[in-house]
């Protein structure tokens, strides 16, 4: 269902209610519920405070987020499902909030950042000797 009046993404406070309906549908999700349940465990605050630092980074110019986005991915048992998945949840989460251009900026975002992650986690698993262990 999509909120009367959607506003576009512009401060802390939307970036939270983005991440927290995000993960709380993810969380619940049958395909990756498990997976992310399994390597978080009761790491959730820790895991939700990182990502609003890495939205709020990519979205309102916070520059909070230092890390390296990838890395915790290679190893997952992930692949195209997945990431359908996730991007269809993300977009519909993104959609029944807000709307504007930084909305869209999200969206284009994700589905950038899961292109990049798949190509590079195949790549891992055919060529692992060009990843540092
Ligand atoms: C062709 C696509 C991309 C490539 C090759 C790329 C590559 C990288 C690399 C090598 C790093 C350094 C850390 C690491 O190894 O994980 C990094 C950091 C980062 N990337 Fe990307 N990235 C891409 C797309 C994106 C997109 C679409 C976003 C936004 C959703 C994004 C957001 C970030 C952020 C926020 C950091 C952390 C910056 C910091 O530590 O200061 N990247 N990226
Ligand atoms: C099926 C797809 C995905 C799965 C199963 C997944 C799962 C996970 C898990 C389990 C972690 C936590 C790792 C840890 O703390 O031990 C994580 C971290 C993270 N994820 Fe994903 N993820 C997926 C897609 C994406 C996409 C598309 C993005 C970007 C738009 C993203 C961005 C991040 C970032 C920024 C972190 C924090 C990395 C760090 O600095 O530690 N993930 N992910």
């Amino acid at each position: 269902m999509s909120t009367p009046s959607r506003t576009d993404i512009h401060d802390r406070r939307h970036i939270e209610q983005l991440v927290n309906s995000f993960y709380g549908e993810v969380r619940q999700d049958a395909l990756l519920g498990p997976i992310f349940n399994g390597v978080i465990g009761d790491r959730w605050p820790e895991h939700l405070e990182k990502m609003y630092r890495f939205w709020a980074t990519v979205l309102i110019n916070e520059s909070s987020y230092t890390g390296t986005p990838l890395r915790p991915h290679l190893p997952l048992p992930i692949g195209g499902t997945h990431f359908e998945r996730w991007l269809h949840l993300f977009h519909q989460t993104v959609d029944r909030h807000f709307e504007g251009p930084v909305a869209e900026l999200a969206k284009r975002n994700a589905a950038r950042m899961a292109t990049m992650f798949q190509e590079r986690i195949t790549l891992h698993r055919t060529h692992p000797q060009n990843f540092i262990q």
